[in-house]
């Protein structure tokens, strides 16, 4: 039997090359639970419509159970003459409940307003789950800085030696960027509550169905699709989710490649769990931070399925185009993507050994304590202008002499400038520079401890 939903007007059944083109089921089969959610939600308003008496919607209600089962244990899947889930799940009612009543359920509703329903389900569904992924990772990381939170490092600019900062203070920057990744996901979340289910084809559904109580149903706190051109043309949160989980992978990415800096012989401030790192076939000593790298890879996958996905809905004239179909494959794929990433890269990040006195050796190296003399001036009343000339002056002279900051004589100080008394080294010590930086967001101990609850109370209300 011809299990097209539209053969009705045709003479002939479409080319096989047709067919192999328009085939989606290979991969909007994942929609399948929710597509058969919709169908139960569906044949409830057919119901209250009178469209379905108390006996057909009982009766179509256990098909539909009987049918979820078997696409649960794999004895019903679809193929490639169902052209697409939906579909294939009308053939596999049609086959439990026969034509008569199996016939009843497609009335009022187009796989146009079924897919983006559907859709939005779907991700809503992975939007949760890569939320509590990311929030692993966050705590993590919070658990990384909590083990050190007096352990000092070089802070970079221009990925030079800046000034020192603690790392503690440095980690829980990458777990501010995260913690903003998920409250984005889940104002997305709240953006996409919306069910276009009802929109029909494009213009609503003449039955006198009621698609405020398939919205209540399938779990949309934000109610029904106010527009129906919209709701089945809409292809925005898509795109923002995308953007969402392009964004994690940039973010993923940076910490990525300050693990695998870190990782060198030349930084060496961490070692990776052997079981979080990778061997090389050829050379026998390798050590290698795949996960790390692997990290920065993907998020050039991710971005590339957000500008995919954008340049298909450009110029897209409303409402449904068979264009959208093109919106699935990218942004499952951000999904399976991330959901494999996280779990490994938390690993990762959870085992990594800090060698916090290489770190703090480094930390005042490069002249770093530089704009501490300068800020000592200045709390002399010198101009900031004219403290700024005479740090840099120090500097010029330990680069001259091969010596650092602190190993300036009280004379050589006092050549420089007559305002350098011998006081001036008490700003010349890591441990000094951090404790002084102690306003708000800042670097000293107290300060990070203060960010470090607060990072660990927003992630504990979530
Ligand atoms: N497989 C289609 C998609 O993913 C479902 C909607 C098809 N609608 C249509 N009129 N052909 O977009």
């Amino acid at each position: 039997p011809d299990v097209r939903l539209w053969g009705g007007r045709f003479a002939d059944g479409p080319a096989a090359a047709l067919e192999k083109l328009s085939a989606s089921v290979h991969f909007d089969w994942r929609l399948a639970p929710y597509d058969i959610a919709g169908s139960r939600a569906h044949a409830r308003v057919l119901h209250a419509a009178g469209l379905l008496d108390a006996d057909e919607l009982e009766r179509m209600l256990a098909g539909l159970d009987r049918l979820a089962a078997d696409v649960a244990d794999g004895s019903f899947t679809g193929t490639v003459a169902d052209e697409d889930v939906h579909t294939a799940l009308e053939r596999g009612l049609l086959e439990r409940l026969g034509p008569e009543l199996g016939g009843k359920l497609r009335a009022g509703r187009s796989r146009n307003d079924q897919v983006a329903t559907l859709f939005r389900m779907y991700l809503r569904d992975h939007a949760r789950i890569i939320g509590g992924l990311l929030a692993d990772l966050q705590e993590a990381l919070i658990g990384l800085a909590e083990a050190h939170p007096d352990a000092a490092m070089p802070g970079r600019t221009h990925l030079q030696h800046a000034q020192p900062v603690l790392f503690a203070h440095h980690v829980l920057a990458h777990v501010q960027a995260l913690s903003r990744d998920g409250e984005r996901l889940r104002q997305w979340d709240e953006r996409t509550a919306v069910s276009p289910y009802g929109s029909g084809a494009l213009a609503g559904s003449s039955l006198g169905l009621d698609p405020e109580a398939v919205a209540r149903e399938l779990g949309f706190e934000r109610g029904s699709s106010g527009n129906s051109i919209d709701g089945t043309a809409a292809r925005d949160f898509v795109a923002e989710f995308a953007f969402v989980t392009a964004m994690i992978g940039v973010n993923l990415s940076r910490i990525a490649e300050e693990v695998i800096l870190w990782n060198t012989k030349e930084f060496s401030f961490v070692t990776l769990h052997d079981a979080f790192s990778t061997g090389s076939s050829i050379m026998p000593q390798k050590k290698n931070p795949d996960i790390a790298e692997l990290a920065r890879g993907k998020s050039g996958r991710l971005i590339g399925n957000l500008t995919g996905l954008l340049a298909t809905l450009k110029a897209l004239p409303l409402a449904y185009n068979r264009d959208l179909q093109e919106d699935k494959e990218p942004v499952f794929d951000s999904c399976d993507q991330l959901e494999v990433l996280l779990p490994a890269f938390t690993g990762m990040m959870a085992t990594l050994t800090v060698h916090r006195e290489r770190m703090a050796e480094l930390a005042p190296a490069g002249f770093s304590l530089a704009t501490d003399i300068a800020e000592w001036l200045v709390r002399r009343g010198v101009p900031f202008r004219v403290a700024h000339e005479v740090a840099g002056e120090c500097v010029k002279v330990c680069e001259a002499e091969g010596i650092e900051l602190h190993e300036l004589t009280d004379e050589r100080f006092a050549e420089i400038s007559p305002h350098l008394t011998p006081e001036v080294r008490s700003v010349l010590d890591v441990p000094g520079a951090l404790a002084a930086r102690s306003g708000r967001g800042g670097t000293a101990p107290a300060a990070v401890a203060v960010q470090l609850s607060e990072m660990k109370s927003e992630l504990a209300v979530q």
